[in-house]
C-alpha cells in the first residue's frame, strides 16, 4: 500500500510515429530481466532502426485493428508497454493482453493498474467479448497481476509459447466482458 502511495499517476497511452527511443530505451535497460519472459529477439532488436521497424510493424497492425499497444507511462515517463494483440472480430471477439514493467519500477502496483486500464480499453473501447493471457506457471508476478487485474485463471495449455527459445507450458487467464468491471479491492 505504501509503495503505491508512494506511485505517480499511471495511464497507459496508444504507441505512435516517434516512440522507437522510448522503446529500445526500456528494452535495452531491461535487456536481462526481460529474457527468460520473451521470446528470442533478432540481433537487431535492441538497436535503433530495429526498434524503428518493429514500431511501424505494430502501427500497422494498429491502423488495420488487429493490435492496440500502449505505452505505461508515469509520471510522464515511459515505464513499461502494455499490448492487446490478436485482436479477432465476428463471434470471437477475443484478444491476447500482454505487459511488462521496466525492473526497477516493479512492486509498486504498476501493471495491475494498466492492465485494468487495457481490460478496459477492450470492453468499453474495442467493444470486446473476452480477454485472455498466457502466463508461464513459474512467473508468480505475472500471475498475481493477472489475479489483481480481475482475471480468472482457465487451465494449462502445453508447449503453448515458445519463450526464450523453449516451447513452455502455459496457464491461461481470461476475463469476458460480463465480468466487467470486477468488484471493487
Ligand atoms: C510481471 C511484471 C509486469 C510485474 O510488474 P509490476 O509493476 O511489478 O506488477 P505489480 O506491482 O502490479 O504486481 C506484482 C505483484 O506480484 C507480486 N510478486 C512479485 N514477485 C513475486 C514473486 N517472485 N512471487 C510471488 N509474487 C510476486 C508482487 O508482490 C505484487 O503483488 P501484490 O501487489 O499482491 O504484493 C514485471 O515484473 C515484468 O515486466 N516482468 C517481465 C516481463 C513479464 O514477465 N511479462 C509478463 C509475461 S506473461
Amino acid at each position: 500500500v505504501d509503495a503505491q502511495r508512494n506511485r505517480g499517476r499511471v495511464e497507459i497511452r496508444l504507441l505512435r510515429e516517434g516512440d522507437a527511443p522510448a522503446l529500445l530505451d526500456l528494452y535495452r535497460r531491461n535487456a536481462h530481466f526481460l529474457r527468460p519472459w520473451e521470446p528470442l529477439h533478432d540481433a537487431a532488436w535492441l538497436t535503433r532502426r530495429g526498434q524503428e521497424e518493429a514500431l511501424s510493424t505494430t502501427l500497422r497492425a494498429q491502423q488495420l485493428g488487429v493490435v492496440r499497444d500502449f505505452l505505461i507511462v508515469e509520471s510522464g515517463v515511459a515505464v513499461g508497454r502494455i499490448t492487446l494483440s490478436e485482436i479477432v472480430r465476428g463471434a470471437f471477439l477475443d484478444c491476447y493482453l500482454g505487459y511488462l514493467v521496466s525492473e526497477e519500477r516493479n512492486g509498486r502496483g504498476i501493471a495491475s493498474t494498466a492492465a485494468r486500464l487495457a481490460i478496459d480499453h477492450a470492453f468499453s473501447v474495442e467493444r470486446l467479448h473476452r480477454v485472455q493471457a498466457a502466463i508461464m506457471p513459474r512467473n508468480a508476478a505475472s500471475i498475481r497481476v493477472a489475479e489483481k487485474a480481475g482475471m480468472r485463471r482457465e487451465g494449462v495449455a502445453v508447449r503453448y509459447l515458445r519463450i526464450d527459445g523453449r516451447w513452455e507450458d502455459h496457464v491461461i487467464f481470461a476475463v469476458t466482458a460480463e465480468e466487467w468491471p470486477p468488484p471493487a479491492g
